[in-house]
Parts: structure tokens; C-alpha cells; sequence
């Protein structure tokens, strides 16, 4: 018998205003014997370990573009010297954007590290989002240049995120979150790829890897792990 057809759907927060979703009567329209929803492991993705690792997410889920940003950000850190922190807050900065969620993704990212970083770099990557629209002259950091083609030149951070740079700039943590963003580049050099063994050290310093692997320890955020593990699943 031929392995059964998997239907998939959109996610709710795809469809919200993009126009491109399926309605969900129509895809229910397509049951039959024979063809199930996609549940479990998709075969269009590449297969994930048992007790999947931080670094299999980055090389078996993350989009390409991610992943080097990330690594690019933190190789830039580790080598102008940085704290191990703030290399390792670079090195994650981003993950959400990785395979789960663009929007707010400073908060998404935060709470999907949250259980397994220090208090302060899990902070560094939720602010830095906010900080990243306001320059801080003594480090040197500007608004980036990229944000104007982004986002139009006449474009204002909303008041949450204003008020979240407020928060942030008195806090103590701040500067941990600022090197972040002025790590942060997107001065991508085309095909070069840094190698994620160098960043192991500090990973196994900074990043406590649950035994049962990620998705699976009953952690506050291990559904999201999960969630980039089978991110098709209907329910
Ligand atoms: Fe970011
Ligand atoms: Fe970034």
C-alpha cells in the first residue's frame, strides 16, 4: 500500500491578512480514505535525532539565511573580544527567526531560551529587539541603515518598543543586549559559512542541554522546540 497523502495547513497567523490560505472547509474538503492530515515527522524536512541538541536545530531547521546570520553575528563578537555571554546572546539572538516566528521575535526568542541560558542573556536577546531601532553614540551603534530600506525612512517604532528601550538603557543588563545589536550586521559575505563546531565550548558553557533533548524535558518552552520539530503538524 502507498504511503498516505498528508495534508497540510497554513498556520492561523500565516493566513491573518496574507490571503494566501486555504480555508480550512476546503482543505477538510480533501479527506478521504487514504489521505490524513500531517502529523509526526514530515517527510520534506530532514529527519531529527531522538533527543535533538541546539546546534541540530541550526543545521536541520533554520533557514540558511539564519543561520549565517547568527553565526556571522556571534564570530564578529568572539573575535572583537567579547564575553563568552555576549557571544553567546548573538549566537541566539535571532533563533526564532530561524524556524519558528519573524513577528516580535526578540520575545519569542527570549522565552523559547529561556529554561536553558543565564537570566541575563536570555534579556539580552528579548531587548535587543527594541534597542536596535536607537543609536547609542558611545559604543557606536546607529540606527541601521538597513532598517531605513526595511521599513520606509520616515518610519516610527511603535510605543511599546519605545517604551521597552526605556526599560532597557537603566537596566544593568544593558550593555549585554547593546553588543548584541552592534554585533548584529548584516554584512554578509556570499558563501562563507562559519562552522558552528567553533561555537561548542561556549554552547556547552552557556546552554544547558536537557538530557532528554529539546522538545521533550517538560520545559515552559519545550512545545516550541517541538514545534520546529514537526512544524506541520495539524494539532
Ligand atoms: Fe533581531
Ligand atoms: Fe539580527
Amino acid at each position: 500500500m502507498n504511503e498516505s497523502t498528508r495534508l497540510k495547513m497554513a498556520q492561523p497567523i500565516h493566513a491573518l491578512g496574507t490571503g494566501t490560505r486555504e480555508s480550512a472547509k476546503q482543505i477538510l474538503s480533501r479527506l478521504e480514505p487514504g489521505v490524513t492530515f500531517m502529523m509526526g515527522d514530515d517527510p520534506a524536512l530532514p529527519a531529527m535525532p531522538g533527543a535533538p541538541r541546539l546546534l541540530d536545530f541550526f543545521r536541520l531547521r533554520f533557514d540558511e539565511t539564519t543561520r549565517q546570520h547568527l553565526t556571522q553575528s556571534a564570530k564578529l563578537a568572539l573575535d572583537g573580544g567579547h564575553e563568552e555571554k555576549v557571544v553567546m546572546a548573538c549566537l541566539l539572538h535571532d533563533i526564532s527567526m530561524g524556524g519558528l516566528m519573524r513577528t516580535d521575535h526578540g520575545y519569542w526568542g527570549a522565552q523559547l531560551i529561556g529554561p536553558y541560558v543565564s537570566e541575563e542573556i536570555a534579556w539580552a536577546v528579548k531587548h535587543h529587539q527594541a534597542l536596535r531601532y536607537f543609536a547609542d553614540e558611545s559604543v557606536g551603534y546607529r540606527y541601521p541603515p538597513e532598517y531605513v530600506r526595511f521599513f520606509g525612512a520616515d518610519y516610527q517604532p511603535p510605543e511599546y518598543i519605545r517604551q521597552a528601550h526605556e526599560y532597557a538603557r537603566n537596566h544593568r543588563w544593558y550593555m549585554t543586549s547593546r553588543l548584541v545589536t552592534l554585533n548584529d550586521k548584516y554584512a554578509f559575505e556570499a558563501g562563507v559559512q562559519v562552522d558552528l563546531e567553533i561555537f561548542t565550548d561556549i554552547i556547552g558553557r552557556h546552554f544547558r542541554e536537557p538530557k532528554e533533548g529539546l522538545g521533550f524535558d517538560g520545559s515552559e518552552s519545550a512545545h516550541m522546540w517541538r514545534t520546529m520539530i514537526w512544524p506541520n503538524n495539524f494539532l
